[in-house]
């Protein structure tokens, strides 16, 4: 007998090493072993997941910050650019609007379209695609809106804009406060574009741009009015749903559609004489 048979080690060395070189990686008995029934393997425990606590609104935090100095700040910057361009330089120079610090990866995201459009049209709000190219509704909803604008012969009557001018956190919706400081700014843009009608894009915008506390199936397809804060603007306003939504709820696009026929209709009325 030689050494090597004679030592049980080896043997079962060696024919490991021969089953590995014939490509065999894993035993497998013929019957499937529930070892955790058997109670040699701990359940998996369900991953530790920390959530923060919930904390119940109190009045103190549900009540929206004093922006009264932000709100005036922006309206001294606002009422001084007397150009669009001069009013987006004025935005990305503005510090008074906490998104900007919060929520913006890159930069204020102002406005695209056309400076002598007919109809401002205004969403919520910049998302993440928009905030990496500065420009308002350039993602998968913006996109959206621009093939229903097309359809509705609106792509180069149009000047898109949004509420606020920075991404807010998460894609949350922004706050009246936030929506508050960027206003007139909102406002100046409206006073430069000189529109016949704004198109109000999501409840978060009609909401704000209207001051109502109304929600956008019950607000959107009917003709409200804009006023400026000093009254020295009016304006009709159409409320719409917003293209996000109907990503995610397409059965409503032919809600949306008949408010852009709504819009157009009362777009290219001839203007009435003077009597
Ligand atoms: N949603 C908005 O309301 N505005 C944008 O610019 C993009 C998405």
């Amino acid at each position: 007998m030689s050494s090597a048979a004679a030592n049980p080690d080896s043997i079962s060395e060696s024919l490991l090493a021969f089953w590995a070189d014939a490509g065999v990686d894993a035993m497998l008995l013929d019957e499937a072993v529930d070892r955790i029934a058997a109670g040699r393997i701990a359940p998996p425990k369900p991953p530790e997941r920390k959530i923060a606590p919930v904390a119940a609104p109190s009045p103190a935090r549900a009540a929206q910050p004093d922006v009264s100095a932000a709100v005036a700040q922006a309206q001294a910057l606002a009422e001084a650019a007397d150009s669009l361009e001069a009013l987006a330089a004025a935005i990305a120079g503005f510090d008074g609007c906490p998104l900007k610090f919060e929520g913006a990866a890159s930069q204020a995201v102002v406005y695209r379209g056309h400076a002598d459009a007919p109809v401002m049209v205004i969403g919520e709000g910049p998302g993440a695609d928009e905030d990496r190219q500065g420009q308002p509704f350039v993602g998968r909803a913006g996109q959206l809106l621009d093939r229903m604008l097309s359809a509705a012969g609106l792509t180069d009557r149009v000047l898109i804009t949004n509420t606020v001018f920075w991404r807010p956190p998460g894609n949350r919706t922004p706050t009246p406060a936030e929506q508050a400081v960027c206003a007139p700014f909102v406002a100046r843009a409206i006073a430069l574009v000189k529109p016949k009608m704004l198109l109000l894009v999501g409840g978060a915008s009609a909401k704000a741009m209207l001051q109502k506390d109304e929600g956008i199936l019950s607000m959107r397809g009917r003709w409200h009015d804009w006023r400026s804060s000093d009254g020295a603007l009016e304006l009709p306003a159409l409320p719409t749903l917003h293209p996000a939504f109907l990503l995610r709820q397409p059965a409503a696009k032919k809600r949306a559609w008949a408010d852009l026929l709504t819009l157009t209709e009362r777009l290219d009325q001839p203007e009435r004489p003077i009597a």
